[in-house]
């Protein structure tokens, strides 16, 4: 008998390691907020299977597929999951006790849920579905997620307090919905993957300190909007043209491009555009707590200017550039900015003005 459970022990060891047990134990050291933290993650895990579920049966089930007729804060057609995933996370959260204001790139305005404020100290910032596009043809997309912890004891209904770098983000990651459903998270603590196992309902610990490897093959930019850009990205573009060992990777949701770039290296940009200067990444519930995971993975997120979790938002729904991955591929992209910002400056000539 004792045999038997030896020759088990390996994989029922690796099962029993749920996500709801992971986040406890990287919590211990967090003491009064440890068990806030952990009952915020499960929620997060919770929306996501909610999600999961209908997105698995979209094309059997009525308003999974489509659009809603309606645009969004960003002027974006709002698709019917987009809509069902946001209110999945308001339905959630309203529950949890524990936050009292949501983010969401489908709400132009904070939502505020004043009976949770009394002891809610935590903000939830999300990107209900990532990737939108890519429903109705059945590829992957995501859910993103950002945690701050309420500024002052009162509420600032104009959401000015939450308007601080990303550095001040307590927990961020992402749901992924792909072949399988992968919960990544960190709270500050490493970057870790799990996986759904449907038959359980649990997310089961996949890759534990996940680390962006320095330098990686892929690079992920839709070069549609190559015509658009500063002459500094065209320059990166046309170096990995011309040289071996890169791959071209852009599914058109972040998240799964990001995923690929966190387990194998390389770099996602996407830059400013003469349409749109800053890009179209949101900075608060996109790019900063992606950022977030790859600062935790020794990768590197910038916007070609300034490290993404320095930046200071002037408002939720502001967007940034992004370049973001392993460490080498995201320097030899600034390399060809500071290039031409060399050639930019003016020449000294070494005589002074008299
Ligand atoms: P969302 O579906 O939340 O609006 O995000 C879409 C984002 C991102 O996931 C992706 O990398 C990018 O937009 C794709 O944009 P382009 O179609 O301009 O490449
Ligand atoms: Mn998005
Ligand atoms: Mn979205």
């Amino acid at each position: 008998m004792a045999d038997e459970f030896q020759s088990n022990n390996g994989s029922l060891d690796r099962d029993s390691m749920t996500l709801a047990q992971h986040v406890l134990q990287e919590v211990e050291s967090l003491g009064a907020e440890a068990q806030d933290i952990s009952a915020l993650m499960n929620r997060v895990a919770f929306a996501g299977k909610l999600i999961a579920r209908r997105l698995t049966r979209a094309g059997l089930v009525e308003d999974a597929m489509g659009f809603t007729g309606k645009k969004n804060v960003q002027g974006e057609s709002v698709k019917k999951m987009d809509e069902y995933a946001n209110d999945v996370f308001i339905s959630v959260f309203k529950r949890s006790g524990l936050v009292c204001q949501l983010v969401s790139e489908e709400m132009e305005d904070i939502y505020h849920i004043p009976e949770n404020c009394p002891i809610g100290g935590y903000t939830l910032l999300y990107d209900p579905i990532d990737g939108s596009s890519n429903v109705d043809i059945n590829l992957n997309v995501g859910s993103i997620f950002s945690v701050r912890r309420r500024q002052g004891a009162q509420v600032d209904d104009t959401g000015a307090d939450l308007l601080t770098p990303g550095h001040d983000q307590m927990a961020a990651g992402y749901i992924l919905y792909g072949p399988s459903t992968v919960f990544v998270y960190s709270i500050g603590k490493g970057v870790h993957a799990f996986t759904l196992d449907p038959s359980l309902g649990e997310f089961i610990l996949a890759a534990e300190h996940v680390q962006i490897p320095a330098h990686g093959p892929n690079y992920s930019a839709n070069e549609g909007n190559l015509w658009q850009w500063d002459e500094h990205f065209r320059d990166y573009i046309r170096y990995v043209h011309r040289h071996e060992g890169y791959s071209g990777r852009y599914s058109g949701a972040l998240v799964g491009d990001f995923h690929r770039i966190l387990m194998q290296g390389g770099v996602f940009l996407y830059p400013g555009t003469q349409k749109n200067p800053a890009g179209k990444l949101r900075l608060m519930y996109e790019s900063a707590p992606l950022a977030f995971l790859a600062a935790q993975a020794d990768g590197k997120a910038t916007t070609g200017d300034q490290a993404i979790l320095d930046v200071q938002p002037t408002g939720i729904h502001m967007r940034s550039p992004l370049i973001i991955g392993s460490k080498e591929d995201v320097a030899l992209v600034e390399s060809f900015i500071q290039e031409r910002k060399m050639e930019q400056q003016p020449v000294s000539t070494g005589l002074a003005a008299s």
